[in-house]
């Protein structure tokens, strides 16, 4: 049977209302604050984007892209759409990064603005970090104010937030290109988060007294970050976004008898390209869980629902209502 997208948006609505009702009543150790009581936002609850790549039109582009993506824009506001329409609503929205669509144009940075103030206005609290698309500089300028509070590590953009349960720590992996490979895309591929963030991590860790998520734009191997993770007690997930796709992996940090492992889990785009859609974040007392609203697939562009692949609507199926459990147990 071939799926409608708005079959899709439907069914995953009401997986995500079953999923914080039905389900959390037999899941949950312990009762979280009632909702009611913080004006309809629980304070277990939050919604992870990555991606968010918020193009310009062609005429508008300083630094020419290659591709136009004409759908993207009005995907983007129906997601905040989804998200605002979320009961109860989540505390936080948590942003991994990629919000330039490639360059990082100032112009982008105004649209995501927009894009995004109905979630403050809300009182939805946005948290936002770089990834390799962004420059800080224009990021911070219109989106300084979602970045979590001053940042811990000078001239990087990471965020410790405190949820109910366990601490949700977004790192900023972003080597900015040298000025004069602006809009190369072959200046974009590396990543880093350097000395000072990395000593920072480490004495974050060490003095931990809670659980840890970690979350980054690039991956925990990208980072040179597995066997860290993997051998602190207090990490119990990493999640980043960057490859447009809901996949997992396992962080260890070598073959000896009884090596803990550590899920890490990547998130799908905000509405570009490959995987698209968003991830629900739970906070509980053993551990924190994630699932996949996948909301369609598509690449290298959207297309007509005639034209579509029928693998296309298979991943989607597939995907659909995906769960990670990342428990406070190594
Ligand atoms: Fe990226």
């Amino acid at each position: 049977m071939e799926m409608t997208r708005r079959g899709f948006i439907g069914g995953a609505l009401a997986l995500a209302a079953a999923w914080r009702t039905g389900d959390a009543k037999a899941e949950a150790p312990a009762p979280a604050p009632a909702a009611s009581a913080s004006g309809g936002i629980d304070p277990r609850f939050a919604v992870l984007i990555s991606d968010v790549h918020v193009p310009l039109p062609w005429s508008e582009q300083q630094y020419r892209t290659g591709r136009e993506y004409p759908w993207l824009m009005g995907q983007i506001e129906r997601f905040v759409a989804e998200l605002l329409a979320l009961r109860p609503r989540p505390s936080h929205v948590f942003c991994l990064g990629d919000v330039s669509l490639a360059f990082s144009e100032e112009r982008e940075y105004e649209l995501a603005a927009k894009l995004f103030q109905p979630l403050e206005d809300a009182g939805v609290k946005l948290v936002a970090t770089v990834g390799n698309h962004d420059l800080r500089e224009p990021f911070m300028k219109h989106l300084g104010k979602w970045t979590g509070g001053p940042s811990p590590v000078p001239g990087r953009v990471v965020s410790v937030t405190h949820l109910p349960d366990f601490d949700f720590v977004l790192l900023d992996s972003l080597k900015e290109p040298k000025p004069d490979q602006r809009g190369k895309y072959g200046a974009l591929t590396k990543c880093e988060l350097g000395d000072g963030q990395k000593k920072w991590l480490e004495e974050m860790l060490a003095s931990a007294t809670r659980p840890v998520i970690l979350g980054a734009h690039h991956s925990a191997h990208q980072l040179g970050l597995a066997k860290t993770i993997a051998r602190s007690p207090k990490v119990f997930g990493f999640i980043h976004g960057h490859n447009h796709k809901w996949d997992q992996a396992y962080l260890h940090a070598g073959y000896s008898d009884c090596e803990p492992i550590v899920r890490m889990q990547g998130l799908p785009s905000f509405g570009i390209d490959r995987d698209v859609g968003y991830a629900l974040l739970r906070s509980l007392p053993d551990r924190a869980e994630l699932k996949y609203v996948a909301r369609d697939y598509y690449f290298p562009a959207k297309v007509a629902d005639a034209d579509r692949l029928p693998l296309w609507d298979d991943i989607v199926r597939d995907n659909t209502g995906r769960r990670v459990s990342f428990p406070f147990v190594k």
